[in-house]
């Protein structure tokens, strides 16, 4: 999509963060900008913003993991603007602090899965139908991560939502290519957001204060001795291979928004926040090319 002058997107989490920065891009862009949070004074903040650009501007208070506020988000998009033309999934959760698979609750499984996976989910199944009744060029960004490359234990579950994303936007992009779509899988390495804040402020206390309970992942690692990554900015520890660690020097969310923009007019496939993780895809490339062993 070379001109993004005069569309209109719709960015679900774009309350803060790495959403902003990408509605904040798009309105420096030229577009109209349908900001959507489950925070709905966020999102009226944002939107506050797109409109001091000099561009039109909606703020719909949307929870992405249900059905029911994606439709009604469609339905404000479709009924402010007339048409929809780019389409930003960027809902994404992890629970505080990393823990292991056997100390995860159900309840974070479902919170974790219900908003980093139904919410794109929903945001493809509600708004694919009608944006492929328009004519012209459209365009889907879907927010990934790069943990999905590497492995860092303590984060499965999280990690597992954002693998998933990468097949579903691989494969939804050869589906709608014909239908005038270009689909971006964003990577993003580490972004400098409030996102642990964030998502306290939006869980309940009774998560809140389970929360509060888990062994963290790092007592474990620590207790058999291993030695953990320090993020960058006081971040905490990480149990990941040194080797994969650069990409967790912080970028700052307006960048991150101004890569999206360019992503998109250049119709790439890949938008990545830092360079890619070179060793852990060699790692995985050589395990892959090296695990057909029929007769072992
Ligand atoms: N920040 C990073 O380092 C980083 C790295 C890799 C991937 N990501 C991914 O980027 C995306 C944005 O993360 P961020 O760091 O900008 O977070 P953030 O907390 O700064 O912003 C996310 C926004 O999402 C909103 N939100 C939370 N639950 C929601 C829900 N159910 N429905 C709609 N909105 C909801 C929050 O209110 C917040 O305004 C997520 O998908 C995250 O997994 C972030």
């Amino acid at each position: 999509m070379k001109e993004i002058g005069g569309k209109t997107a719709v960015v679900v989490a774009g309350g803060d963060g790495i959403g902003r920065g990408i509605a904040l891009a798009l309105a420096d862009a030229g577009a109209n900008v349908v900001v959507a949070d489950i925070r709905a004074d966020a999102a009226e903040r944002v939107r506050g913003e797109v409109i001091g650009r000099g561009r039109r501007a909606l703020a719909v208070r949307t929870d992405a993991s249900r059905l029911e506020d994606m439709q009604a988000l469609a339905d404000a998009a479709y009924g402010e603007f007339g048409g929809v033309d780019i389409l930003c999934n960027n809902a994404g959760v992890l629970v505080r602090p990393n823990r292991a698979i056997w100390d995860t609750s159900y309840v974070d499984l479902q919170y974790v899965v219900g908003v980093n996976t139904w919410g794109l989910l929903n945001g493809v199944h509600v708004f694919v139908p009608r944006m492929r009744a328009q004519p012209g060029e459209k365009h889907i960004v879907n927010t990934s991560s790069v943990g999905a490359l590497y492995e860092v234990a303590g984060l499965t579950m999280y990690l597992m939502t954002k693998a998933a994303t990468i097949a579903f936007s691989d494969n939804i992009r050869e589906e709608l290519r014909a239908d005038g779509f270009g689909v971006t899988l964003l990577i993003p390495g580490v972004v400098n957001t409030n996102a642990v804040t964030n998502t306290a402020l939006v869980r309940s206390p009774e998560a809140r204060a389970a929360e509060a309970a888990a062994k963290p992942y790092s007592s474990y690692a620590q207790e058999r001795g291993e030695v953990l990554v320090e993020v960058p900015g006081g971040r905490g520890a990480m149990a990941m291979n040194a080797a994969d660690t650069g990409t967790l020097t912080p970028v700052e969310p307006d960048q991150v928004g101004r890569m999206v923009v360019a992503a998109i007019r250049a119709n790439r496939s890949i938008c990545m926040t830092h360079p890619a993780p070179r060793a852990a895809i060699e790692r995985r490339a050589a395990a892959l090319l090296d695990g057909y062993h029929p007769d072992d």
